[in-house]
């Protein structure tokens, strides 16, 4: 395939020399004219194992030239990929300078191609960026996105120090596009590289790179505070996190990883405030650690704000006990939201099948007590009458028999703290914790996009 890098640093570099080893002809493009200058020769902009072999290589099979006229570029090839630097600006925001500049001289090329041109976003970007560039190709080439051109985004996930090794053997390949020739053409341009081919909504695919990087710099302090702690005890931090990531079921693992409610429980809360604990007396700084409490509080204040957002007082909640199948409610945390919304004057029904309120006993019995002493005139085990005479159904837990519930009362406001649904095609008003909308029918989906509506930056 021919193709066009715009952007000849660290990335484009390596992405000119992957993509001329795996056969394809590479115009890279780059405002540098030194640059230009040594890929023209057969060298690499950059240091980097392996790089200088396949920029010579491709060099001599004619298979890599470079300019730093995009037009030439442009008419020459039917994919450009825009990896250009996108560094922060003085308040931390990205500075997408670069890229708006690229999608401009794109577009103006554009003009005066009949051909339909695939733009691939490399860079890293916030979402919401692949649609402004195809809205600058737009005005700059009078074109019409998927009718003449499309954007992909097409996020890179090499490191520096192994970004040629990294490029041939990627975790995977993601592709967010609504055009299925793109599609088709990135999935053969891509065909012999070894990884999972992921093709998705665009702003999930540029949201990726940020959720990506986000944890990996989460996974290192974490593994340091953990160490620190370890240290002051006289424990070897190695041993203790080689042992944690042979734990594949819990540890390093899709579990856990499901956006949602707040934890709670017997084991989490205490835990966890051991651990904090044993640290501060160590005079050990546990910053992330610490935070974690914090982070999950807020997530009960999420709930309650959702609850009180809906502008209704009659509330019916499906499951009090931490998670589905127990009737443990120590440290549940869908009790310390009724707590609140009890103590806001809210109208409460409670339903859930496994709390027996004459059954509870020791620290359980206890918990609640202390919580909510009075609980007995909200807990019901009759669902029907629950959802009947509630105006907001809130369900916390995943439990089978709130499946239908969308069928059964179909106009009431739900509010999911779980997912307990993949998609929802409902007449009433649905709302997921941590997910917003997942409602298909198009009157309530844009009713809840016109609740989410934020500030523009
Ligand atoms: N470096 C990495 O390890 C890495 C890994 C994954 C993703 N990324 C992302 O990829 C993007 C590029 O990163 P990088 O490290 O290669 O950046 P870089 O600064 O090394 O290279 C950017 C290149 O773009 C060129 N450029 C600027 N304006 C241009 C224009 N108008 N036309 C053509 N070229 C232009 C610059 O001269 C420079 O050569 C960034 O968004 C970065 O966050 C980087």
């Amino acid at each position: 395939m021919n193709i066009s890098i715009f952007g000849l640093g660290y990335v484009g570099c390596v992405g000119a020399a992957c993509l001329a080893k795996l056969g394809h002809k590479v115009i890279g493009v780059d405002v540098n004219e030194n640059k230009v200058r040594l890929m023209n020769e057969g060298k690499p902009t950059i240091i980097e194992e392996g790089i200088a072999e396949l920029c010579q290589e491709a060099h001599d099979k004619g298979l890599i030239t470079a300019t730093t006229v995009a037009a030439k570029a442009v008419a020459q090839t039917e994919i450009s990929f825009i990896v250009v630097g996108t560094p922060s600006s003085k308040e931390g925001h990205l500075n997408l300078d670069y890229i708006y500049t690229v999608a401009g001289r794109i577009g103006h090329a554009l003009q005066h191609k009949d051909e339909f041109h695939i733009v691939a976003i490399r860079s890293t970007v916030l979402p919401g960026t692949n649609q402004k560039v195809g809205e600058i190709i737009e005005q700059k080439s009078g074109k019409k996105r998927n009718v003449d051109f499309t954007v992909v985004s097409n996020p890179e996930f090499l490191r520096e120090g192994t970004s040629v090794e990294d490029y041939f053997n990627p975790p995977l390949t993601l592709v967010g596009t609504d055009n299925k020739l793109a599609e088709q053409k990135l999935r053969e341009l891509y065909k012999d590289i070894h990884a999972e081919f992921v093709c998705t909504d665009i702003k999930v695919a540029e949201m990726m790179k940020y959720v990506n990087n986000t944890y990996h710099a989460l996974k290192i302090v974490f593994g340091n505070e953990v160490g620190n702690i370890c240290k002051g005890l006289g424990i070897d931090s190695h041993k203790v996190m080689e042992i944690f990531c042979k734990d594949k079921q819990l540890n390093i693992s899709p579990y856990y990883f499901k956006p949602g409610f707040a934890y709670g429980g017997s084991c989490l809360p205490k835990d966890m405030k051991a651990l904090k604990t044993l640290a501060r007396d160590l005079y050990v700084d546990v910053p992330v650690i610490e935070s974690i409490y914090q982070s999950n509080e807020n997530q009960k204040k999420n709930a309650v704000e959702t609850i009180i957002s809906k502008g209704k007082r009659k509330v019916g909640i499906l499951g009090l006990s931490f998670k589905a199948g127990t009737d443990d409610l120590r440290c549940s945390p869908i009790v310390d939201v009724v707590e609140q919304l009890l103590g806001k004057g809210f109208e409460i029904r409670i339903y859930d099948k496994n709390v027996r309120l004459s059954e509870l006993t020791g620290t359980n019995k206890d918990f609640i007590m202390a919580k909510i002493p009075h609980l007995q005139h909200f807990v019901t085990d009759d669902l029907h009458s629950v959802c009947q005479e509630s105006d907001v159904l809130v369900v916390t837990n995943k439990e089978k028999e709130f499946a239908n519930l969308l069928a059964d009362y179909p106009q009431k406001v739900v509010i999911d703290l779980v997912r307990q649904w993949k998609e929802v095609d409902y007449n009433g008003y649905y709302e997921g914790l941590s997910w917003g909308s997942i409602n298909t029918n198009p009157a309530q989906a844009e009713q809840v996009a016109q609740d989410f509506k934020r500030t523009e930056f």
